[in-house]
């Protein structure tokens, strides 16, 4: 199940940092596992509809270094929050407090609800995936927390299963009710790939990123407190079509399964709402298809045009775009080198994606940098990341 990575240069010293503050304060030398952020490149809520997603692994990660106890206490610290927490393996119920100590909860409670008997362990933690920007802070905290545990308790699980139950996790401990789209991407992420998974069968095809195209992730450093509880919201409507659905397509077992014309057929029984947020869903799944087979015959163009047909879908028919998501986007489009620009994760605030011809990356950085500020006198973050490897072990080399 494990991986042995090589850290790159700011993961290494990330990695040794936290080897340090670890042997400081609980005077044992750990192990360090880690897991990725992610960006999603096109297929934006389609994962809790059995749909197709396309998301990539990122160099950005959250570290958790473990060493194991004698008796049934986690004691976790957050280097990022400078804060320390304690739980009692036996004594972890469901339900969210609000905490960052969530998401280590949750994973435990799963792993242990599961029929996993897991030892007791000190645990640290250090992230440089940006929280709240929707590159999937939570899903590196809980795939690194449930390789670090599992492995402390030497229990080896196979890489779904291990993103099954971090999902678990984020639906009974953070309440959120996300697709299984990040934890699987943060498992099986492979360097210089995207990664096009059916979220119906879980098989997925690795699709090569081209060598001069650049991700850029956009930070418009503003995301809305409403985030999760407008993302239940989402999903509500669309189990809200899709049951309305059922009863005049009896074939289908998720909006995935309902095509265009299908749609158009029966819209008489659905409010305006409920129509718009089915046909984003069905029109961007059939947007990630057209978009693997561009990726695939490297037509750059053709990907860049889907990604603006998702983010005017995401903005108009599921309504989860913000200003200054909207003029991100805006603003990359004009620009020379940028194939495509969208809303990236589930939106109400958070990153852009842009792919952009290396050639042009760096001016297209600047640019993006002075005039979003200029324009919103916010300063936004704007990252080249390189695509990266799923979860594993840190080697010490
Ligand atoms: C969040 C969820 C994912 C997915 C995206 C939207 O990132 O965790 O499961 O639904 O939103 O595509």
């Amino acid at each position: 199940m494990i991986r042995l990575l090589q850290p790159e240069p700011t993961g290494a010293a990330l990695a040794r940092r936290l080897k340090a503050l670890f042997a400081e304060r609980y005077s044992a030398i750990p192990t360090i596992y880690r897991a990725p952020g992610r960006v999603n490149l096109i297929g934006e809520h389609t994962d809790y509809n059995d749909g197709f997603v396309m998301p990539a692994a990122l160099n950005l990660y959250t570290y958790v270094a473990v060493s194991p106890r004698a008796d049934r206490k986690l004691r976790v610290y957050s280097e990022n929050l400078g804060e320390m927490c304690d739980l009692e393996l036996d004594s972890i119920h469901p339900g969210r407090s609000g905490h960052w100590s969530d998401y280590v909860r949750g994973v435990a409670g799963v792993l242990e609800s599961t029929g996993y008997r897991l030892r007791g362990a000190d645990l640290a933690i250090i992230s440089d995936v940006p929280l709240g920007a929707g590159l999937s802070s939570s899903a590196a905290l809980e795939v690194s927390t449930a390789f670090a545990l599992l492995s402390n308790s030497q229990i080896s699980v196979d890489l779904t299963t291990v993103a099954k139950m971090c999902q678990k996790a984020e639906h009974l401990y953070a309440e959120m009710r996300c697709g299984i789209m990040d934890q699987f991407i943060s498992c099986h992420g492979r360097a210089g790939h995207a990664l096009m998974l059916d979220c119906r069968s879980l098989d997925f095809q690795l699709l090569p990123v081209p060598r001069d195209v650049r991700l850029m992730v956009c930070n418009t450093m503003v995301r809305h407190e409403h985030a999760s509880s407008g993302y239940n919201t989402r999903r509500h409507e669309c189990e809200v079509g899709f049951h309305t659905l059922a009863g005049v397509l009896p074939g289908i077992r998720a909006l995935r399964d309902v095509t265009l014309d299908d749609l158009e057929n029966h819209s008489n029984h659905l409010s305006d709402v409920i129509y718009k947020r089915v046909r984003h869903v069905v029109t961007e799944n059939d947007r990630v298809k057209k978009a693997a087979t561009a990726l695939e015959m490297g037509d750059m163009a053709e990907f860049g045009r889907l990604m603006a047909d998702s983010h005017r879908s995401l903005r108009d028919d599921y309504d989860v775009s913000t200003l200054e998501l909207d003029l991100m986007v805006e603003l990359s489009n004009g620009q020379e080198g940028v194939y495509g620009a969208r809303m990236t994760g589930g939106g109400f605030g958070g990153c852009t994606i842009n792919l952009v011809d290396a050639a042009h990356s760096q001016e297209v950085q600047q640019r993006l940098e002075q005039d979003y500020e200029a324009r919103t006198g916010l300063k936004p973050t704007i990252l080249i990341c390189e695509t990266s490897d799923g979860a594993g072990a840190v080697s010490e080399k």
